[in-house]
Order: structure tokens, then C-alpha cells, then sequence
């Protein structure tokens, strides 16, 4: 008798052991591992929801970090592209693997998926009309100059998703918002036959399943917002160029109460600066910027970090989901991420505030 409790007593403990233990809050900054124990690789990375499940898409960061140097032709430091991986999660802590869904290529250094190449800031949408899903993804050459937005499309959230091309906005169009390419010169008249810069970028469904494409143009100068098709496999051709000047980059856009908030970084490579924020009453704008919204010690180099998606959460009022990379220069696999809840005041200013450690229940006080 003896011997059968101890063994199951040691069979016990043994269960206890395997069991994966749930994680029930968020720490910025540390290393984030998924259920089975590996740390989270969705760098740059948004969001999806999706009956009653998250998906998290992200840049694949692994292998060694190439630091620039000026007898290559490569522009700033940077992993070889592995691709895009997506991880799922019903409480947006613990998140589950689900492998890579748009893999790099190998053995054709002519594909946009090349291994050499720019792979960055990937973002899934859902087609309702279609019923696919939809990634767009920054594309470009080791030097950054292709600038362009890549498109693939899958049936399922976790892939695989089937690379469609990559494309330079609006070639030989007009903004909305400009009369003759040559009232504003600079990037955009010399891309305009060829069609815009597209760098760092964000998608955005609004509440009429319309979506919008916004992307840092313009050498980084200059924003542009462009439509998408239907399908959102294409751009309409109806854009606009917005935030003029002001070298945004890693755009977020969500809407609240009917407007659009949006937020980004300044252009410092993988350093961080402060964030800014901007409100508009039409996706067309005008935008009137906000200012940076984060708040105490930190507050000037948005916590190390840079903004690459905010989430609304689903069934909670006013609560949002900042998140943000904190970029590692030297080790690239090592970049961190930063997660915080992000406030609206009294003045419908966003707010953002450091927390070491926090949980979703912060939204219900
Ligand atoms: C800042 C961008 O936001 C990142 O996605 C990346 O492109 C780095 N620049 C490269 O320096």
C-alpha cells in the first residue's frame, strides 16, 4: 500500500511538472516566452482578431546580426528574412506557436522573399466579402531603396499565406490633396512615375469594412494614406499625403468614439525617440497632432521603444493595447517587446504610462 501512494504521489508531482504553467500578466521588457517555453519571435508585428482567438504576426528575428558597413551595400544593420510567424492566444498572454506563415526564399535572389532582402512590420487583416485573409508587409532591398509593400493572402489566419507582389503606391496618380506633382518636388515628384516610396506601415479596417494602407513615403519625410480594393489585395488609387514633413515612422492606427487616433515614432533608425500621436476626424483627415503621449520617467524615448500596433480589446470598453519594440542594434533576435495600456483623458489625449508589470484587469478599474 505503501509503495502504490508513493507512486502515485511521484506520479502526481510528475503531472504537476509537465503542466505548462499560465502566465496571468504582462512584463515589458523581459523575454516573453510562448506555451511551450520558447521566447516569442514577432518582431514589428500586429494584431488579428478572430472568433474568439488573437493572432500575433510578427517579423521572424533569428541568425546574426549584420552590422552596417560601408564596403557592402547594405544601408543599416539587419538579420538575413526568415519570414513571417503568427502565434494565437485567447487571453493575450500565454500565446501558442503556429509556425511561419510567409516563408522567406532561399534560392532566388530576384523573389521580394528573398533571404538578402527587408521583410518588416507584417500585418493581417480579414476580408469578410472574401473571406481570406490578407497580409501586407514592408518589402524591400538590403539598401532599403525598392521601399515597396508586399501582399499575400491566406484561408486561413495561421496560413500559409500565398505571396500575391510587392508594389510602389499610386504610380502616375495624384493625391488627393495636390494639383500637379510638381507643387511639391522632392521624393514624390521624382517617384511619381514610378509610384511612391513605401517603408514602414500599418493597415486599417474601419467600421464600413473599408481599409486603408498608411506608410512612411517620401524618403520618410512625408505619410501617406492610400486606399485599398475590395478585396484588399490592391490600392484604389485614392490617397492622400498627410503629416507633411514630418519623418514619421512605424505608424498604429485605431478608432474610438468615431475618430481616428494614430500613433508613431520619429526616424532614428532602431533607436528610440519620442512617440507622437495625432487625432483626425475623417481617415482623409485634417490630422492634428497630439504631441507625444507618454508620461513619466521615460517618457522621452517612449520606455526604449518603438510603436508598431495598437490593439482594441475585445468586450472591454476604453482599453487598448500600446505595443511597441524595444529594439536590440547589436543582437537583433534579442529585441524585447513592449507592451502597455494605452489611455484616452478627459481631453481625448492618448496616455501612456510605464508599468513593470501589469494584467488586462487594469482596463475594469
Ligand atoms: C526603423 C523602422 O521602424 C524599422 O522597422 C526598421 O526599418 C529600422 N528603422 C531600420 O533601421
Amino acid at each position: 500500500m505503501k509503495t502504490v501512494l508513493s507512486l502515485m504521489v511521484l506520479i502526481s508531482v510528475m503531472l504537476t511538472g509537465c503542466q505548462s504553467k499560465k502566465d496571468t500578466s504582462i512584463k515589458p521588457g523581459e523575454v516573453w516566452l510562448d506555451v511551450d517555453g520558447n521566447p516569442i519571435n514577432a518582431h514589428g508585428g500586429g494584431l488579428l482578431y478572430h472568433q474568439g482567438m488573437y493572432y500575433w504576426y510578427g517579423e521572424i528575428k533569428e541568425g546574426e546580426t549584420y552590422l552596417p558597413d560601408c564596403n557592402k551595400s547594405w544601408g543599416g544593420t539587419r538579420v538575413d528574412v526568415t519570414g513571417v510567424s503568427c502565434y494565437s492566444s485567447k487571453d493575450l498572454v500565454n500565446w501558442k506557436n503556429e509556425g511561419i506563415v510567409l516563408t522567406s526564399v532561399k534560392d532566388d535572389p530576384s523573389h521580394d522573399l528573398y533571404k538578402d532582402n527587408v521583410l518588416e512590420r507584417p500585418k493581417v487583416v480579414y476580408n469578410a466579402k472574401t473571406k481570406k485573409f490578407v497580409l501586407w508587409v514592408h518589402v524591400d532591398s538590403m539598401d532599403y531603396q525598392k521601399a515597396s509593400c508586399g501582399v499575400a493572402v491566406s484561408d486561413n489566419p495561421t496560413g500559409p499565406f500565398v505571396y500575391q507582389q510587392s508594389i510602389r503606391p499610386n504610380a502616375n496618380i495624384l493625391p488627393l490633396n495636390v494639383e500637379h506633382q510638381d507643387s511639391i518636388g522632392g521624393a514624390f515628384a521624382r517617384d511619381f512615375e514610378k509610384g511612391q516610396m513605401a517603408r514602414d506601415m500599418t493597415v486599417f479596417v474601419d467600421d464600413d469594412n473599408k481599409a486603408y494602407l498608411f506608410y512612411s513615403s517620401e524618403e520618410n519625410k512625408t505619410h501617406q494614406i492610400a486606399e485599398l480594393s475590395d478585396d484588399y489585395l490592391s490600392l484604389t488609387g485614392k490617397y492622400k499625403r498627410v503629416f507633411e514633413g514630418r519623418s514619421m515612422e512605424a505608424p498604429a492606427v485605431f478608432k474610438r468614439n468615431g475618430k481616428y487616433y494614430f500613433m508613431a515614432s520619429g526616424c532614428t533608425a532602431w533607436e528610440p525617440n519620442p512617440a507622437r500621436s495625432a487625432v483626425a476626424e475623417s481617415i482623409w483627415g485634417p490630422w492634428k497632432e497630439l504631441g507625444n503621449p507618454c508620461v513619466g520617467e521615460g517618457a522621452e524615448k517612449t520606455f526604449i521603444s518603438q510603436s508598431t500596433y495598437i490593439l482594441p480589446i475585445q468586450g472591454k470598453k476604453d482599453a487598448y493595447i500600446f505595443m511597441a519594440d524595444r529594439w536590440n542594434k547589436d543582437d537583433l533576435p534579442d529585441s524585447r517587446y513592449i507592451w502597455l495600456p494605452l489611455r484616452i483623458d478627459e481631453e481625448e489625449k492618448l496616455v501612456l504610462q510605464w508599468h513593470d508589470e501589469w494584467d488586462l484587469a487594469i482596463f475594469d478599474k
